[in-house]
């Protein structure tokens, strides 16, 4: 049986994002830097719109987690009470006849040198923190490290944020923000980077619930994936670490992995980090940590779950999943590429068009419908060439909605709105459009 292959590679998905400007290369005039990306018009408003489903999802659909942002550049007594200092490393191998340096475990590297077939040497560890020196004498107390994840900032900030307002364990404290590995290895697109975004929940809970807590989250976020997402199920599934695979903080870890074009890898780590970090800070600063419950008059410190994802990886993830390329009639030209997001997750919810550019009474009614469907949502205007084109423009970004306003328009105040995934075209007054999008967009 002939093995079909699949609709999205990684070379579409890199060259479509390039093309319509979701992710260009960073600094690609000066030959670029490996590890590092830009996010164009369009790659800024789904990740935009991804932080906002996770912040929704986490913080304000819920009354047990609050918010925080802390900074990115944290001093070296953070990390060396993390234990990052120490623990933080890759295995590093060098090959001895071109010198190039690979990560020892990474499944895509082999044996011997990837690149000329030399020998590897022996695996060393490599520290994979960005550190800097702050202020202008470079001693050793002025050496600082770019966080390598959220979570520290917000075990640091644990005492300020219980002191600030009344939270009873359980409770959790969510983060969104960039962190920094200098990886040995990057690559894969968007997949792993040096520089990238997280999001992360550090949820504290009473020892001893932390099993059932971390089975909470683990379901909670795989409804996340496939309902706020949209991701197809059969392509997502969790896995429990082994224990040679758990972090230096781990008593416990799943991941979820995706079916990425290049294999099945981890998106998502759930991990329980018992109390390690806080009694980690406790003994590092000196401070007191610990928990005060008024109702059983115990004290403790407490334990964390953490779900902890990479926004870049999310957009990867989004984008591979809702890629999907379709024959539309009997020609080969008549094949079209289809961004199927969730409406929510579209960097456009619609795409107005005035039939004909240059008929003015046209052209003008078209603009006003596209001015007073505009403080609702993100909208994209789109006069150039015929509509079947811009169609498929539309289409190769996601919008769900194409708004066409023709001769009848000017008749009967009705216009055509094509659905994205059907193709099917209906005609709805103009002042029905608000109220139609608002309902689609907060049910789809
Ligand atoms: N606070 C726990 C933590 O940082 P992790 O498994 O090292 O755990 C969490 O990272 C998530 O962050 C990963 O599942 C992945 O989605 C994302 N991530 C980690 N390193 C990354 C990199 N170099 N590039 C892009 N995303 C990365």
């Amino acid at each position: 049986m002939a093995i079909e292959e699949p609709i999205v590679t990684m070379d579409k998905l890199v060259a479509l994002c390039k093309r319509r400007g979701f992710v260009f290369g960073s600094s690609e005039l000066y030959g670029g830097m490996s590890g590092f990306w830009d996010y164009g018009p369009l790659g800024v408003e789904l990740k935009q719109n991804i932080k906002r489903a996770w912040w929704r999802a986490n913080v304000h659909m819920r009354d047990d987690v609050v918010g925080l942002e802390s900074a990115i550049i944290m001093p070296s007594a953070v990390w060396a009470a993390s234990g990052h200092l120490q623990n933080f490393n890759d295995p590093l191998v060098e090959c001895q006849s071109c010198k190039r340096r690979f990560r020892a475990d990474d499944p895509e590297d082999a044996s011997s040198c990837p690149q000329c077939g030399g020998t590897l040497s022996e695996a060393r560890q490599f520290n994979t923190m960005f550190h800097t020196q702050v202020g202008p004498i470079a001693d050793e107390g002025s050496v600082a490290y770019l966080r390598p994840e959220t979570a520290q900032g917000t075990f640091v900030n644990f005492k300020n944020v219980l002191q600030s307002s009344p939270h009873k364990i359980p409770f959790g404290i969510a983060q969104v923000g960039k962190s920094f590995r200098n990886e040995i290895t990057t690559g894969n697109f968007i997949f792993r980077s040096r520089e990238f975004e997280q999001m992360e929940l550090e949820f504290f809970v009473k020892p001893g619930t932390d099993d059932e807590w971390f089975d909470y989250w683990r379901t909670e976020r795989m409804r996340w994936w496939t309902e706020d997402m949209g991701i197809h199920p059969e392509n997502i599934r969790l896995r429990d670490h082994k224990m040679s695979e758990l972090s230096h903080y781990s008593k416990q870890t799943s991941d979820f992995e995706y079916r990425y074009p290049f294999g099945v890898r981890e998106l998502e780590g759930v991990a329980d980090r018992t109390d390690f970090d806080l009694k980690a800070h406790m003994a590092r600063s000196g401070s007191d940590l610990s928990y005060y419950d008024d109702e059983t008059q115990e004290r403790f410190v407490p334990y964390v779950i953490e779900p902890a994802v990479g926004v870049d990886r999310t957009v990867l993830v989004v984008l591979l999943d809702a890629y999907d390329e379709e024959q539309t009639g009997p020609k080969p030209s008549d094949r079209r590429i289809v961004l199927r997001l969730k409406p929510q997750l579209a960097p456009f919810k619609a795409a107005v068009f005035p039939l004909v550019a240059n008929k003015p009474d046209i052209a003008e009614r078209a603009r006003a419908i596209y001015s007073t469907l505009k403080p609702e949502m993100t909208l994209a205007w789109d006069s150039i060439g015929n509509v079947g084109k811009r169609y498929r423009r539309q289409d190769e970004v996601g919008t769900p909605w194409c708004v066409t306003v023709d001769y009848q328009t000017l008749e009967d105040d009705t216009v055509t709105v094509r659905d994205r995934d059907s193709m099917t075209q209906e005609r709805h007054p103009v002042d029905s459009l608000r109220e139609l999008f608002r309902e689609r967009l907060t049910t789809r």
